[in-house]
């Protein structure tokens, strides 16, 4: 992968810093819609959380929420917990394999992550074992970085919504939701079968 596109994957450095505000722009959407669907009481948690934004929109705009959020980013892990202080509990840590107990969460959320994946397969069935039954996993993505990426990675990975949705029944989770939030940007939104 070059290194433009590592740089999204895996966000380091003063370049990683910047990336991550230009994410916030062009990804303010879908932080938008994935915060719709969120009510308040809930225990969330955020996979590839950058730099805090959307953690930190959902706790102006929800009340008594307890918000977690994990990054393979050390320099996003250190941005988020200046940005958010006290009001997240963020951890360095691969969606493949996340530091919490079963049934968990009552929603996953995550944006612009799931083709930046090694086992993407792996990552649902964390998802299915963290989430409470009746918990939802949403997922916002742009379809334009995803094939993006898909050509950067050679292929080692998935790229497409269809595939995420395959993986997630796989692994237990069914898609009870799908829509598109503008031109390339689309919501999916997974719960436990
Ligand atoms: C394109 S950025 C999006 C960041 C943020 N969600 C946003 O919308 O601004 C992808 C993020 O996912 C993180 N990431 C990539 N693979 C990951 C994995 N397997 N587990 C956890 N985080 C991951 C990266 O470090 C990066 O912060």
């Amino acid at each position: 992968m070059n290194y433009f596109m590592a740089q999204f994957g895996n966000p380091s450095g003063t370049f990683g810093r910047f990336l991550s505000k230009i994410m916030n722009l062009s990804n303010n959407k879908m932080y938008k819609a994935n915060m719709k669907k969120l009510n308040n009481n809930m225990r969330i948690l955020e996979i590839g959380h950058g730099n805090g934004k959307q953690l930190e929109l959902i706790k102006k705009n929800k009340k008594f929420v307890f918000l977690y959020g994990i990054d393979i980013s050390v320099d996003m892990h250190n941005l988020a917990s200046k940005r958010l202080g006290k009001n997240a509990n963020l951890d360095v840590a691969t969606a493949e394999d996340m530091p919490y107990e079963d049934s968990y969460f009552d929603a996953v959320i995550t944006t612009d992550t799931f083709y930046f994946w090694d086992d993407p397969s792996r990552v649902m069935a964390e998802i299915k074992r963290v989430l409470k039954q009746e918990g939802l996993f949403i997922n916002a993505h742009n379809t334009m970085y995803a094939s993006s990426v898909g050509k950067a990675r050679k292929g080692a990975g998935i790229f497409k919504a269809d595939s995420l949705i395959k993986e997630g029944r796989r692994n237990g989770l069914i898609c009870i939701f799908k829509t598109k939030l503008g031109l390339f940007e689309e919501q999916i939104i997974f719960q436990k079968e």
